[in-house]
């Protein structure tokens, strides 16, 4: 199987993608660490552990991330996850502790203890990972790739131009993206077309096990969000299991290979993913930026994997 960590900000879509990275053999959950972004740190953290509670996954290593963006202050999403940051479905509270060390201390041990080279998956803002790539140059050659799910080419959720994971720390995303590491970009380009639809939900909640409940629980939320806010949609973009579905099955994307670089200064811009589309900097690809998904097949993965807890 894939090894892989998962940093995240639960965060309603990430608690998707944890849910459809357990129940997927093709792939290792070695660790999963939280980062500061939908809401603060201390409540992702524990939405991680409130997770992996109700996913009976107590095994799984957890370790809690950096408090605040590299220069800037916290910006949380409150508005679109709620007080806890999982509000909807009623969870367990946590049955474990997370680690007894940083979210970049257990990230390096894995990728030091591990044979080959591991996967990080980031679903929040990438602090942590970014923290991580300056600490230890040494393990860069441990990181087979970094897929995230952030930024978009010329759309944004947060300001006109940029999306959420990527305006709260631009700083962090642009070490990502220029770090020489193959970086996936899972942007709002691909995650606006993967929206679950009402009746996806009630599909999902008739699969009937607590997992898939809570799942529909969270999507019910998720979705009156979308519906209340004028995004003219018809269901709820599934942002952050995108990263995860494209691990599982890539062909389910179309993708492009481009030059990704981070806005920091910008007007207006702050925050948004400049994407090179015409080849105009002569600099090299550094991004697979995906563009489309299949969303039916997308659909269908997630409830064939919520059937995975029954
Ligand atoms: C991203 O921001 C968060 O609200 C979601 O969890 C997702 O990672 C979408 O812009
Ligand atoms: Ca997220």
């Amino acid at each position: 199987a894939l090894p892989i960590i998962l940093d995240c900000d639960p965060g309603h879509d990430d608690a998707i993608a944890l849910v459809l990275a357990l129940a997927s053999p093709e792939l290792e959950l070695k660790a999963v660490t939280s980062s500061a972004g939908n809401q603060t740190p201390d409540k992702t953290l524990r939405n991680v552990l409130r997770m992996l509670t109700l996913l009976k996954r107590s095994d799984i290593p957890v370790a809690g991330g950096a408090t605040k963006p590299l220069m800037r202050d916290l910006i949380i999403a409150d508005n679109v996850h709620g007080e806890s940051g999982l509000d909807g479905p009623a969870l367990p509270e946590p049955d474990f502790a997370p680690q007894d060390c940083t979210a970049v201390e257990l990230m390096a041990k894995v990728l030091r203890e591990s044979p080959e080279p591991v996967t990080l998956v980031a679903t929040g803002p990438q602090t942590n990972v970014a923290l991580l790539l300056n600490a230890h140059p040494e393990l860069h050659t441990k990181i087979a790739r970094i897929v995230i799910m952030g930024g978009a080419m010329g759309l944004g959720n947060w300001t006109p131009a940029a999306e959420f994971n990527i305006y709260v720390d631009p700083e962090a995303a642009e070490i990502v993206f220029q770090s020489g590491i193959p970086v996936v970009m899972a942007g709002l380009d691909v995650t606006h077309k993967a929206q679950i639809m009402a009746e996806d939900i009630e599909r999902f909640r008739r699969i009937g096990n607590p997992v898939a409940t809570t799942v529909a629980e969270l999507l019910d939320f998720f979705m009156a969000y979308h519906k209340a806010e004028k995004w003219g949609f018809h269901g709820a973009p599934l942002h952050d299991p995108c990263t995860i579905a494209w691990l599982l099955k890539p062909d389910m994307f179309t993708a492009i290979e481009r030059w990704v670089g981070v806005e920091t200064q910008g007007k207006y811009t702050q925050g948004m993913t400049v994407v090179d589309y015409y080849f105009l900097t002569g600099n090299s690809p550094n991004a697979t930026v995906l563009t489309d998904i299949n969303r039916a097949a997308f659909v269908d993965l997630l409830a064939q994997r919520l059937a995975f807890y029954n």
